[in-house]
């Protein structure tokens, strides 16, 4: 066994039994997709929306779930408590609220016969309730599935008894941000199909490998520079069932003349990672979870689908969803402080832009790699040290579905 080459990375976490090589093509075939559709998408902790797109009581976010073909109904209740139900109305199955829509209200009224439900999923109204013989409203509340909130998000278990609890399937990742998001207002909120496996399309994101060639033009200076030209991750972590890594800042990064504007009068966000003290006893653990010097984000892969990226002042989510082995929906909130002004909205502006012309860089490559796996010619990938969530990925999914 070859020595492992000499880097500023840290790696935390049982790396062994990882491959440095993945058959991918076997991966992305239906078959295979439809095991992983039953093993992990039916078994797993998925994370559907962002805890604060459901502020105050009566808030509904309506999300679907394409790997299982649902649509979910997400409200916070009148008692505080956020539930999940399927969005579907217990007559005759018309969604109650269409996909993708948010607001808040009292009670969710059918637009198809008008059967209303509360807010808890009650059943409370039933027009021309006689004509239905032997009605019995309490057996027709709508569906629930199991739903947890958990360091800002908003979790779902579509099995009847899940193998672990939230907790259990978090792991170290469970009670690590400590509020740390709560303050923030969404700033940009985006979705996109792309003709790639889901597997294609979290890997574009888990491995700074990439950055110094793919974003030469949009990124050209905001990691690395002279002591770490290849821009390690300065700590990477291997965790049961997921995987997280750190970026440096550079210190010598030169704001362009654009990004002196954009925060002039705001504070200052990605790419110019401002300096955070994350030395103080309780910072939340999970945030800059190895303590590196001149920090600038992290990003976690919560397996199997769903990619957190929090920097100072701002964070990203990103789902990333499979429609099939060759589709996956791309869907991305982008958060950032609350903005007291006029240079805070500038600011966030420049966040905006600045994140969807590096994420344009990063879906550019999904469809062609899919394509060139697809015709067989390479079924096989090679990954370095600092792909090593990419190795974790594909071990994990090979866990899970071989599992009885
Ligand atoms: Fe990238």
């Amino acid at each position: 066994m070859s020595a492992v080459p000499k880097s500023i990375t840290v790696f935390k976490g049982d790396t062994s039994g990882l491959r440095n090589t993945v058959n991918v093509l076997e991966k992305i075939q239906p078959g295979y997709f439809a095991q992983e559709v039953d093993k992990i998408y039916r078994r797993a902790w998925l994370p559907v929306t962002s805890a604060a797109e459901l502020p105050q009581r009566g808030s509904y976010v309506a999300v679907d779930v394409p790997p299982l073909k649902a649509s979910l109904l997400v409200v916070r209740g009148q008692d505080d408590i956020v539930r999940a139900f399927y969005n579907i109305c217990r007559h005759r199955a018309n969604k109650l609220v269409p996909d993708n829509t948010q607001g808040s209200k009292l009670a969710f009224t059918c637009p198809f016969h008008a059967w209303t439900f509360a807010a808890d999923g009650r059943c409370i109204g039933i027009t021309d309730e006689s004509q239905f013989v032997g009605m019995d409203k309490s057996t027709r509340a709508l569906i629930p599935v199991r739903c947890e909130v958990a360091e800002g998000l908003v979790f779902v278990n579509f099995s009847a008894e899940p193998r672990e609890t939230l907790s259990e399937w978090l792991g170290d990742i469970y009670g690590g941000y400590q509020g740390h998001f709560d303050g923030r207002e969404q700033i940009a909120n985006w979705s996109i199909v792309v003709n790639a496996s889901w597997h294609i399309t979290v890997n574009a994101f888990t491995e700074g490998y990439h950055s110094l060639f793919l974003h030469r033009a949009t990124l050209p200076d905001y990691q690395g520079g002279k002591g770490n030209p290849m821009r390690h991750r300065p700590f990477l972590e291997v965790m049961p069932r997921h995987g997280r890594y750190s970026a440096k800042a550079n210190p010598d990064h030169k704001m362009t003349p654009v990004e002196e504007i954009a925060y002039c009068a705001g504070r200052k966000l990605y790419p110019a990672f401002p300096r955070v003290d994350c030395s103080a006893p309780d910072f939340p653990s999970a945030v800059n979870p190895g303590r590196v010097d001149n920090w600038a984000f992290d990003i976690t892969e919560f397996f199997p689908c769903f990619i957190l990226i929090d920097g100072a002042e701002w964070h990203q989510c990103m789902w990333f969803w499979p429609i099939d082995a060759d589709h996956t929906q791309i869907r991305v909130i982008d958060y950032a402080y609350g903005a007291a002004s006029v240079g805070d909205r500038l600011a966030h502006s420049y966040l905006r832009v600045r994140n969807r012309e590096v994420f344009r860089e990063d879906i550019s490559t999904m469809e062609a790699i899919h394509a060139s796996v697809k015709s067989g010619a390479m079924p096989e990938i090679v990954l370095s040290q600092q792909e090593m969530l990419l190795q974790k990925h594909y071990a994990m999914v090979e866990k899970m579905v071989g599992e009885p």
